[in-house]
């Protein structure tokens, strides 16, 4: 289905919006200004999406409209006369490690065919995340967080000891962090910036096996098209906390709440995924400016073909 509607042009327009907001975002590394930083990443994806001939529509984006005058569910970017497409987007993933000038900040952004990405209401979500090079199905959001690590310790031919999990460190997260060392998991923990800790997991010289706990469900979907990109496995469940957060989901039509999701019922058709850091990162380097040029660094996926880029950027200032 994608390789019609997501031309090849498409990877390298995908690479030019996520550096635009690396870029701006970078600018506030340190400051101690959370929403500066995502505004200005916000401004800037939103530029360098409408110079593209795309008809595109934010399906992942800042919240709905009445909460986010930008990029807001349901915008549409580009010039209206390119591919349809859905857009899920984090300009700025990481707002407190960029503000903090911490590591894995990263502009993000997945495209696929339209009506082809999960609708996530901005609500957590359960999320259990794998890279590539297991057999379907081995790991499952209904299992504890220890069989998991036993049945991906059998899978990879190890034992559960050598397996390095990835949790955001929240108290709400404390018993899944006492299922893991149960068995004997290393737990590696990340105070925020979850889709940089589930890509991690589709590149074995992070260290990273497993990604486990709850998130932001936008952050799934993103993080889901990553792992698509790769082969990898993802399951998500999305979590609500009271009534109107449920009259949300209602709105973007989700009627059955308590449903497992697949990576493939998340992301459904073939999709792009880019991602630039904004700061340094496991899998990425942040923005640089020397010598009168800046830099950056970026990874660009394309499922249909799985083909992996890195792109090193460097222009004048
Ligand atoms: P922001 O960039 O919006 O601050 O999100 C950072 C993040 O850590 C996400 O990566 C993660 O999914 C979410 O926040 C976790 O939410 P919470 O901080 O409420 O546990």
């Amino acid at each position: 289905m994608s390789s019609e509607v997501l031309d090849r042009g498409l990877v390298l327009d995908a690479v030019r919006v996520c550096e635009a907001a690396a870029i701006a975002a970078w600018k506030l590394v340190g400051h101690g200004d959370e929403k500066a930083a995502d505004q200005a990443a916000v401004d800037a994806m939103r530029n360098a999406l409408n110079d593209l001939e795309i008809d595109g529509e934010i399906v992942i984006g800042e919240g709905e409209r009445d909460e986010a005058p930008m990029l807001y569910i349901g915008e549409k970017v580009g010039s209206g006369k390119g591919p349809k497409i859905d857009i899920a987007l984090d300009p700025l993933e990481g707002t407190t490690l960029t503000a903090k000038a911490m590591a894995n900040a990263l502009a993000v952004m997945a495209w696929a065919p339209k009506g082809t990405m999960l609708n996530a209401p901005d609500t957590y979500m359960d999320k259990i995340g794998c890279g590539p090079g297991y057999p379907a199905g081995v790991i499952d959001l209904d299992k504890t967080p220890a069989e998991n690590v036993q049945s991906l310790a059998k899978a990879k031919g190890v034992a559960p000891s050598e397996i390095t999990v990835c949790v955001l460190d929240r108290p709400r997260h404390a018993g899944i962090i006492d299922s893991l060392r149960s068995v004997g998991a290393r737990v590696h923990l990340i105070t925020d910036g979850d889709v940089a800790g589930v890509m991690n997991t589709a590149d074995p010289a992070t260290g990273i096996d497993l990604y486990v706990g709850q998130g932001g469900a936008p952050e799934g979907v993103l993080a889901c098209a990553a792992l698509k990109c790769v082969g990898g496995q993802f399951q998500g469940r999305l979590v609500f906390r009271n009534a109107d957060e449920r009259a949300r989901a209602a709105k973007w039509g989700i009627t059955d709440l308590d449903r497992k999701y697949d990576l493939h019922e998340m992301v459904r058709a073939d999709a792009i995924f880019a991602a630039t850091g904004v700061t340094d990162g496991a899998l990425l380097d942040g923005v640089k400016y020397a010598g009168g040029f800046v830099h950056t660094h970026t990874l660009v996926m394309n499922s249909a073909t799985q083909t992996v880029r890195e792109v090193r950027m460097k222009r004048p200032v």
